[in-house]
């Protein structure tokens, strides 16, 4: 007897005891975002941002700045009427500065390349706009986003290494980041 039909044997009795994983839920659609959308996107800002996410009448301005074809406001669906993250990226009057105004992806589907997924998808459409310089700001501690943001190219912009105290009030300090398109 060759070994093969032993490995084989083998490999069957496992398959047979190891519990089968639950299969990975489908990759959420990239698009922009529309009116519709509005609901759930308040649900998910809420969710991730908790105090400091955006009044529903600022996300419905913005959505209707921002959203829409060939939008900077782009969303992750699942396709089962939830979303699952969103970028939102705004441009000054004069077209060559950006700022990313938010970024999130729902706690259970983090670590699977989605929030990189939208920021290389908004810069792509950036660059294609004309946009020469884009902006964001973090928290300092939040190490998470400030490894995908500087993987993709973004540097703390000077002085003190970005860091502004009471930026969005008392205590509430951020870093500033900046990306050269
Ligand atoms: C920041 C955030 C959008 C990242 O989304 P994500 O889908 O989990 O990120 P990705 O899977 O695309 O990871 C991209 C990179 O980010 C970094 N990263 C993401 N999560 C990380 C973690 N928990 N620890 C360390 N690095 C992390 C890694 O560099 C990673 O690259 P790698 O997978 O090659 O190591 C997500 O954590 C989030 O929504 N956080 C809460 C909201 C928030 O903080 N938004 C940013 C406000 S400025």
């Amino acid at each position: 007897m060759t070994a093969e039909p032993l490995e084989r044997a083998l490999d069957h009795d496992e398959r047979l005891t190891r519990p089968t994983p639950p299969p990975e839920p489908p990759l959420p659609l990239l698009r922009t975002a529309r009116e519709s959308d509005l609901p759930e996107l308040r649900r998910l800002d809420g969710e991730v941002f908790q105090e400091v996410a955006y009044p529903a009448f600022l996300l419905r301005q913005l959505h209707d700045l921002y959203g829409g074809r060939g939008g900077h406001l782009l969303v992750l669906d699942d396709g089962d009427g939830r979303l699952r993250g969103y970028v939102l990226a705004a441009t000054t009057a004069f077209h060559s500065d950006s700022w990313i105004l938010g970024l999130c992806v729902a706690e259970d589907r983090r670590r699977h390349g989605l929030g990189r997924e939208l920021m290389v998808e908004v810069l792509a459409r950036l660059r294609r706009c004309g946009t020469e310089r884009v902006r964001l700001t973090v928290e300092p501690g939040n190490d998470a986003a400030i490894l995908l943001y500087r993987s993709l190219g973004f540097r703390p912009e000077p002085p003190d290494g970005g860091l502004r105290r009471d930026y969005f009030g008392p205590g509430e300090d951020r870093r500033v980041m900046c990306l050269v398109l």
